[in-house]
């Protein structure tokens, strides 16, 4: 049998993630929504997307959480396990407001997949699908062709450090076959055996796990955990470029505590993140793409850089201080917090800075900010400060405006 309908069966004996009421009640991780939204459509007007395509659905867990998140958009679900989208029509028709999501049986490595569910996505979701799908080029090929131009591509994926793949080489020495899940008191002893040794080194436990992900992420008939770079050229051979990787600005935030991230420059944010992968390479990736490649701002040139426009990102709540009586490079202390990053930081920011927050509206240029205060900031410390603004996600920099 071909490795795709032995995982088809795998997810059709025991659809994912609940394959019961569980996945209409469970909130699950529809956060990552601001950090997309902020990073990788920083050039659409609206970044609430309102065609949504959720690739490789499951049980329905993620379109009914999108579905509260985004009660306004167009949700299509698409996964080729036929018995994972009746469980979600049964679920859907039980609660009114799930009932205009539209499920699709269909299988995303195939051609006619843009005809079946039709193009123009400002937003694709694809978490924990990939890594089970052989072959990886066609379904990147059809998101490229189901993207719209200023659309992303949100995709979570395993890495080349996954505590599955580590699993997958140990459990064969216990006797098991990985391609034939049977849950039992002793295999749940051998996995503890494993846990006590792999979370040594910070990866999580799963011995505890459901059948549900034991049967289709431990065991299965494949499991593929690239590296960023393996993944990132499946994008790019799609026309899809690399915008951001999640766990990346808590690094950043790690270098820029030590005051080391003016080393970084000029490096973009998708050379950022392959640095810093590099460094300190993820088990699980949540990536975005898009069909644009990244704006990158010109760190090196001060006249060219000054005419970038700034514009806050929606990704954290800042506590601005009111202007007030002003000592221009005066430190003021503020908390800059992010619900989807999970990440809450107490600063330090000179006055000026404070107002290009306030007055960067991506309409005026830097330049035009800065004209209106009445002190020459010094262009390494200029510098240095938006660099770090921008690679947290604080900012984003658009290029000048053509009408200017
Ligand atoms: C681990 S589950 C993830 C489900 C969901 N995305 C989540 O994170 O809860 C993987 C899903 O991908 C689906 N899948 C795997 N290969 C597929 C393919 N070629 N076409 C469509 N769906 C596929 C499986 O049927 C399964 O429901």
């Amino acid at each position: 049998m071909k490795i795709a309908d032995q995982v088809r069966q795998t997810y059709d004996r025991r659809p994912y993630p609940f394959g019961n009421n569980k996945a209409l009640k469970r909130r699950s991780w529809t956060l990552v929504l601001e950090w997309v939204g902020a990073i990788g459509r920083t050039e659409a007007r609206n970044t609430a997307p309102a065609r949504v395509l959720v690739a490789g659905c499951g049980d329905g867990t993620e379109a009914f959480n999108l579905r509260r998140r985004l009660p306004d958009a167009e949700i299509v679900a698409v996964d080729f396990s036929t018995r994972s989208i009746a469980v979600a029509r049964r679920l859907q028709r039980r609660a009114k407001e799930m009932r205009d999501i539209r499920f699709v049986a269909a299988d995303l490595t195939d051609p006619r997949l843009p005809a079946k569910v039709g193009g123009g996505f400002d937003l694709i979701i694809c978490h924990g699908v990939l890594s089970y799908i052989p072959r990886t080029a066609r379904v990147m090929r059809n998101f490229g062709r189901c993207l719209k131009a200023d659309g992303a591509l949100y995709l979570a994926v395993n890495g080349s450090r996954h505590v599955n793949t580590r699993l997958r080489q140990a459990l064969p020495a216990f006797g098991y076959d990985m391609n034939a899940f049977q849950d039992s008191p002793r295999l749940r002893s051998v996995l503890k055996l494993c846990d006590t040794v792999v979370t040594v080194d910070g990866l999580p436990r799963v011995s505890g796990h459901e059948p549900e992900f034991l049967s289709s992420d431990v065991f299965g008939p494949l499991n593929q955990s690239l590296t960023l770079s393996q993944w990132v050229r499946h994008g790019r051979r799609a026309g899809l470029n690399l915008r951001g990787n999640w766990s990346s600005i808590r690094l950043f935030r790690r270098i820029a505590e030590n005051d080391l991230h003016p080393l970084l420059i000029p490096r973009s944010r998708a050379q950022v993140v392959d640095f810093l992968e590099r460094l300190s390479p993820s088990q699980f990736h949540r990536l975005l793409f898009s069909k644009k490649a990244e704006a990158t701002p010109p760190w090196e040139r001060r006249g060219q850089l000054l005419k970038w426009r700034i514009v806050p990102t929606r990704l954290y709540r800042i506590g601005l201080p009111k202007p007030g009586k002003r000592v221009l490079d005066r430190l003021r202390r503020l908390t800059i917090a992010s619900r989807a990053l999970n990440l809450s930081m107490a600063w330090r920011m000179p006055e000026w800075e404070l107002e290009l927050l306030r007055r960067g509206d991506g309409g005026r240029s830097m330049g035009g900010v800065l004209r209106r205060i009445p002190l020459s900031v010094p262009f390494p410390e200029l510098r240095k400060q938006l660099y770090l603004l921008y690679h947290l996600g604080i900012i984003n920099l658009l290029p000048p405006s053509t009408r200017a």
